[in-house]
């Protein structure tokens, strides 16, 4: 039995539990009835990843059957980047809200800071060279207007960023009246950002901790498209191996906990009804100062979503990762 999980408060005076389920790849109902009946109450979806009406039916039935109210679910999706012009908001968080068959998101997101013209959604789609079709003219505040119509329009209670830097974000905190509830980043112990999670909490926007497990399983995915990264080992990491060893906990047990202790909100994904169970026990240890410290110590710039499976996208005006000194970046193979 998992115990009770923590909450995080938003900006808009939401609370949502401190840890979610995430949904890339997770396509099949079996495996979020039981992310549901193990306790999870924030699921993690996108336009993209093509499971939302799936999320949907499920949501339906546990609501019609008196299961769950809909207020008890803290559900997050995001703008597709092929929506990144102010008409595509409320085109594509219409069409979100028809798949979820709900009135209301709690958290839309705009999934990534650059434009792909419009392709219904299919980032895939390339010219016979292999590029993507980018839109160039990315335009942050206007499609933040259009953000906080929806908002207004009550069609999500909150609305964030993802993928974005910190002059991005920024920019928008500069020139919005609503301001951004949350940033869903990439963050595991090999890429702790430390500077623009602590900008984050210095405005008051919730930072969501993407691939919270170093995203193992993104290459069958990405195999599908021709591509392949070099994924760091960070389960297999002996400190961390060491650290859940000591507290009987297994290596996602111990990162999802440090996550949640360093006021992460990590999504983790899984579709193995172990797994998925384990991935929320995670509040029945504590880790001392000596743990914190060498996990906290493992932060090693490796960022592993580098968006290169998008070629060229380092010449989009607002790629986010222009200015990174990273040590290492992995690399992605054709
Ligand atoms: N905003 C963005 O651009 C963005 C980008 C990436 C991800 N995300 C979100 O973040 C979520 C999580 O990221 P992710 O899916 O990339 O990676 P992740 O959660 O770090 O890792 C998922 C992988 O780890 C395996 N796994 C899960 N629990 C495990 C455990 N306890 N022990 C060993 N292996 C385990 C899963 O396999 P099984 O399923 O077989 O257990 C799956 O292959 C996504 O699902 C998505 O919702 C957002």
């Amino acid at each position: 039995m998992t115990s009770k999980i923590p909450t995080f408060t938003l900006n808009n005076g939401a609370k949502t539990p401190s840890i979610g389920y995430g949904t890339w790849q997770a396509q099949d109902e079996p495996a979020l009835e039981i992310a549901l009946e193990a306790g999870y109450r924030h699921i993690d979806t996108a336009y993209s990843y093509q499971n939302e009406k799936m999320i949907g039916n499920v949501l339906k039935r546990w609501i019609s059957n008196g299961k769950l109210k809909r207020e008890d679910i803290f559900l997050v999706t995001k703008l597709p980047i092929t929506g990144n012009r102010p008409e595509g908001v409320a085109k594509y968080l219409k069409r979100s809200l028809e798949n979820l068959q709900v009135g209301y998101v709690d958290l839309y997101l705009i999934h990534a800071p650059f434009g792909l013209q419009d392709s219904e959604g299919d980032y895939y789609i390339k010219d016979s060279d292999g590029n993507p079709y980018f839109d160039m003219s990315t335009d942050h505040i206007a499609i933040w207007k259009a953000m906080e119509e929806q908002v207004e329009a009550g069609l999500t209670k909150a609305i964030g960023l993802s993928n974005f830097n910190k002059s991005q974000i920024e920019r928008i905190l500069k020139n919005s009246k609503i301001k951004p509830s949350a940033l869903q980043i990439e963050l595991h112990a090999y890429l702790q950002q430390n500077e623009l999670v602590d900008f984050c909490k210095e405005n008051n926007i919730l930072v969501t901790a993407y691939s919270p497990l170093g995203t193992p399983g993104a290459n069958n995915f990405l195999e599908k498209i021709g591509l392949k990264l070099d994924l760091p080992d960070i389960l297999g990491n002996p400190t961390v191996k060491a650290i859940a060893k000591k507290h009987s906990k297994t290596a996602a047990q111990v990162l999802l906990h440090f996550y949640v202790q360093k006021g992460w909100l990590p999504i983790p994904k899984s579709v193995n009804p172990e797994r998925i169970k384990q991935n929320l026990d995670i509040f029945d240890f504590h880790l001392d100062q000596q743990d914190l410290h060498e996990l906290k110590s493992l932060d090693a710039g490796i960022r592993i979503i580098d968006l290169a499976m998008f070629k060229g996208v380092e010449n989009h005006p607002e790629f986010p990762f222009k200015d990174e000194k990273q040590k290492k970046i992995s690399s992605m193979k054709l």
